[in-house]
């Protein structure tokens, strides 16, 4: 492993990477180690065009590339003389030549590279005085992406991102020289199903998105670490907030699972928190106090139980390990068979998107629930946490008691229905498709009566009058126990994931 030296500090580190892939590497990079960079990215070709990340190496005459130099052993570099920040100043004053100075109203204020590194690299005034280039503002470049011309700084990473990841290639620089624009190919849109993570590989404020742009500015938001539900891959995300209300998903970066990028279904699926939502308890398709419901949920399964009748578990791969691991254990104290459960699917690709269109089946798997969409036959009572088995194949059954996120057919024809919380509204985790377990946060409070699957399933446990069931519900508990009953999920659990997630035994 090649010995380098940055700043006086030594450091080991891969063979075969270029200076600025090293520092990342070390998780380093603007993070301990200030090398300012525009057109590298991490999972991105190099392009080498911004010249910003320039650093000076003991025994090189000029200035250098940390993008595009490779690693050597014994190399001796510098990050913070006075030739690199004047290098970096002059860098700045050519990149804001014909930048608008519209930040008071670009959206990317307050994100914006260019204002950080302004701030940081900068020179403080302006030695020009001649009109800045116009060019187009606003142009829509396809269902997704706003372009404002003006504000691009041609560092082309949104070009490669589109050539080397979807491989659709829709965007280019055009003209040379100080006329040179970015824009889509003629007679094309940028329109691929990853289109948005454009807007998160810009730097500055030439490319927002549609969903986002102008809705709040972004110093207002906190971000909370969370994972998408729209497939089986779970992509990292961090979910923005402001007053009790999610605005958006970005991706967040995890090496393991979706690099740095997110699909646009997964993107938008934010949405899903205000949408379609079961909002009230309804026992015998009338609404109802959520404590009825549940005393009359208690009461059909106690009396179930008292006749000998069967109940069936339908378990729900978008409900969470902690969630299904309580119905398991109620499942096994009311003496039902295990419960099964089954998977919405769609086209997947070789991305990201997987073709299973729910977060958590891997974990009902790994918890013993058998996927199955077929009938579950004649039953006194089904216990039903989603919605994925169609209404039919519930046909035989007396009396249907459904927990659910978001309102269905299984849940309008239920005899009780308790309104559920989605993901983003507690803790617990996901199993993705690759066996890793993967935790979220709470980032909103539901505006109406909910509860976590496996807190409604736990008072459910005491209204059947189960020895320790109902009281006090704690998640981090019930993952311990989880983590430490079931052997494939062994030292995994909300606690010890991290916000990497971690594989099952
Ligand atoms: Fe190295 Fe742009 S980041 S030249």
């Amino acid at each position: 492993m090649p010995k380098i030296e940055i700043d006086g500090k030594p450091y080991e580190v891969a063979e075969g990477r270029t200076l600025l892939q090293a520092i990342d590497d070390l998780g380093l990079l603007m993070n301990g180690v200030e090398i300012p960079h525009y057109c590298w990215h991490p999972k991105l070709s190099i392009d080498g065009s911004c010249r910003l990340c320039q650093v000076e190496i003991e025994g090189v005459p000029k200035l250098q590339i940390a993008c595009n130099t490779p690693v050597r052993d014994g190399m001796v570099i510098h990050t913070a003389t006075e030739r690199v920040a004047t290098a970096r100043q002059g860098v700045m004053e050519l990149l804001l030549l014909n930048h608008p100075l519209d930040c008071p109203i670009c959206d990317q204020a307050g994100e914006c590279k260019l204002q950080d590194y302004a701030y940081e690299y900068g020179v403080p005034e302006s030695r020009t005085q001649e009109p800045r280039r116009p060019a187009k503002k606003a142009v829509d470049l396809g269902p997704t992406i706003v372009l404002d011309q003006e504000r691009c700084i041609l560092c082309r990473r949104c070009v490669r991102f589109c050539r080397e990841v979807p491989e659709t290639g829709e965007l280019g620089v055009f003209a040379r020289g100080d006329e040179s624009v970015l824009d889509v190919f003629p007679g094309r849109q940028l329109d691929n199903p990853y289109s948005m993570n454009v807007a998160d590989l810009c730097p500055v404020g030439a490319l927002t998105t549609r969903d986002f742009r102008f809705r709040i500015r972004v110093w207002f938001l906190d971000d909370v670490e969370s994972v998408c539900a729209g497939c089986a891959t779970g992509c990292n995300v961090l979910a923005s907030r402001a007053s009790n209300r999610v605005y958006r998903f970005v991706p967040r970066r995890n090496d393991a699972v979706n690099q740095t990028w997110i699909c646009d279904e997964g993107r938008l699926s934010y949405k899903r928190v205000a949408e379609g939502r079961l909002d009230v308890a309804t026992l015998r398709r009338r609404p109802a106090s959520f404590d009825d419901a549940i005393g009359h949920a208690g009461l059909a399964l106690r009396e179930a139980r008292a006749a000998g009748g069967r109940i069936v578990g339908v378990a729900s791969p978008l409900a969470s390990n902690e969630d299904l691991y309580v119905l398991r254990e109620l499942l096994a104290a009311l003496g039902a068979d295990p419960g099964v459960f089954a998977v919405p699917r769609g086209e997947g690709d070789d991305i990201l998107l997987s073709e299973e269109r729910a977060p958590n089946a891997a974990g009902a798997r790994a918890l013993g629930f058998a996927e199955s969409a077929e009938p579950v036959g004649r039953a006194a009572v089904a216990l039903v946490l989603g919605h994925e088995l169609a209404p039919a194949a519930l046909a035989g059954v007396e009396q249907v008691i459904v927990l659910d996120s978001h309102a269905s057919d299984v849940s309008a024809g239920a005899a009780v229905a308790l309104p559920a919380r989605w993901h983003l509204e507690m803790s617990g985790t996901f199993t993705n498709g690759a066996r890793r377990v993967q935790r979220f946060l709470p980032v909103v409070e539901p505006r109406f009566e909910a509860y976590a699957r496996g807190e409604i399933l736990w008072r459910l446990g005491g209204a059947v009058g189960l020895d320790g069931w109902g009281g006090e519900y704690d998640v981090r508990a019930v993952s311990k126990r989880l983590s430490e009953q079931v052997p494939a999920f062994r030292g995994v659990s909300l606690a010890t994931v991290g916000d990497q997630g971690r594989e099952l035994g």
